[in-house]
């Protein structure tokens, strides 16, 4: 066996930085000659659901608030299917999906300052616009427009694939918690193995302060992520009482605060009866009774809420771009703060994403990760998706 000594090996090394380096540049150059289109991944029918399809889009020029990103990796989340399923936002096909996104810059707005050509970012896509999958996983490179508010530079330390994680799940536990965990608050997080989940669990364990933070899940994995994420007592969701369990370790007061990002209408019902009198129950998305959106159902949730004298706060990242009237500039500030706080506490290793699966960037994968992501198996954290292999994989 041949042992490489100390100056083969630095040679080795200083040989793949170069390469490294040549790789970088090279992508820099692509990045500067901007094609007229890319191959997306996308609906091209109002209302048409899963699969998705690949689909020919212009590489759009930027306004001038907005910066147009060369992409390199994104994630999954629910609300893509659900956009393809009931276009609600009323977009005319084809759209292109892919709303996290991470990758360099390739031009600006004339209005943007923080950002610059070549920079590293992580954004959210404007979620009434395009997002970034690319059909071609990395044939060909692809292009999403973000508002300069919503694009965060990238550390160094952080990969794009493990940023592209962030951004939607990240600000859905940021605008729930932040502000609203009080230091030493017993917080209930439901469903602590989730995209939203698990993160909001490490954000109020590790850096909000709660002094107990109590989760749930279905699965031993899910619940084995939800203690990794810092949470005190995890629970069964469909065999414990958990509003019970939370009465004992609160000498029958109940949380402080229930976050609850689960989308479960039996589930709100369970997770309201876990606050204690006076408490807050914050719940993400358009709340009890409405999650369908195609018709509302009747829900105990405020009675119980009500009787209980609980205040009930209902964040929902997707009004900001439905109704533009709430985009105000505190909005726009507060949610600037989430992506940079994102960034610096993904940083120091304090709210990190767990990716549970990576995938590639085809029409495929995505499809066979979304209907998983609808059934709501398979899913832990994250999936995380390589748009495009030579910058996710190899550069940082
Ligand atoms: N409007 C908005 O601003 C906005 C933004 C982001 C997300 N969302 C919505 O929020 C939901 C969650 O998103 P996500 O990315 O976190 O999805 P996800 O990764 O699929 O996570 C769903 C989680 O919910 C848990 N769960 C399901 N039913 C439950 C119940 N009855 N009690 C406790 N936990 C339960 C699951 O636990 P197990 O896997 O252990 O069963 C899983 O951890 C989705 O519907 C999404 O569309 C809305």
């Amino acid at each position: 066996m041949h042992w490489p000594n100390v100056r083969e090996r630095a040679k080795s090394i200083k040989k793949g930085e170069e390469e490294q380096k040549d790789k970088q540049k090279d992508i820099m150059k692509q990045t500067l000659t901007i094609p007229e289109t890319f191959l997306g991944v996308g609906y091209t029918k109002d209302r048409a659901g899963l699969p998705l399809e690949a689909v020919r889009v212009p590489v759009r020029q930027p306004a001038a608030d907005q910066v147009l990103i060369r992409v390199a990796a994104s994630s999954l989340n629910p609300l893509e299917y659900k956009l393809a399923e009931l276009n609600f936002l009323g977009r005319t096909p084809p759209v292109v999906l892919g709303l996290d996104l991470s990758g360099i810059v390739a031009a600006t707005g004339s209005a943007v300052r923080d950002v610059a050509v070549g920079d590293a970012v992580v954004a959210m896509a404007d979620l009434n616009g395009d997002g970034g999958w690319g059909a071609g996983n990395g044939g060909e490179p692809s292009y999403a427009l973000a508002k300069e508010f919503l694009t965060v530079p990238k550390p160094e330390s952080l990969s794009f694939l493990s940023a592209a994680a962030l951004p939607m799940c990240f600000l859905s536990a940021f605008a729930g918690l932040y502000g609203t965990v009080g230091v030493g608050d017993t917080v209930y997080i439901p469903g602590g193995g989730g995209g939203v989940g698990h993160l909001a669990v490490q954000m109020a364990a590790r850096v909000l302060g709660a002094g107990q933070v109590i989760s749930s899940g279905s699965t031993s994995q899910s619940m084995a992520l939800a203690r990794q994420s810092g949470a005190h007592y995890v629970f069964d969701y469909k065999h414990d009482d958990i509003a019970a369990e939370i009465a004992k370790l609160t000498s029958g007061r109940g949380a402080d605060l229930v976050f609850d990002a689960t989308y479960s209408e039996r589930g709100f019902v369970e997770t309201a009866k876990a606050v204690r009198r006076g408490g807050s129950w914050v719940v993400l998305g358009v709340g009890p009774g409405k999650t369908t959106r195609l018709v509302e159902t009747q829900s105990p949730v405020d009675a119980i809420l009500t009787e209980r004298g609980v205040k009930h706060i209902n964040v929902n990242i997707l009004r900001y771009f439905s109704e533009p009237a709430i985009l105000d500039d505190k909005a726009k500030a507060f949610l600037k703060r989430g992506m940079t706080l994102a960034m610096e506490w993904a940083r120091q290793g304090l709210v990190v994403p767990h990716v549970g699966r990576t995938i590639d960037s085809t029409v495929e994968a995505i499809n066979v990760g979304l209907l998983s992501l609808k059934s709501g198996s398979a899913t832990l954290g994250k999936v995380a998706v390589i748009v495009d292999q030579d910058m996710a994989i190899d550069t940082r």
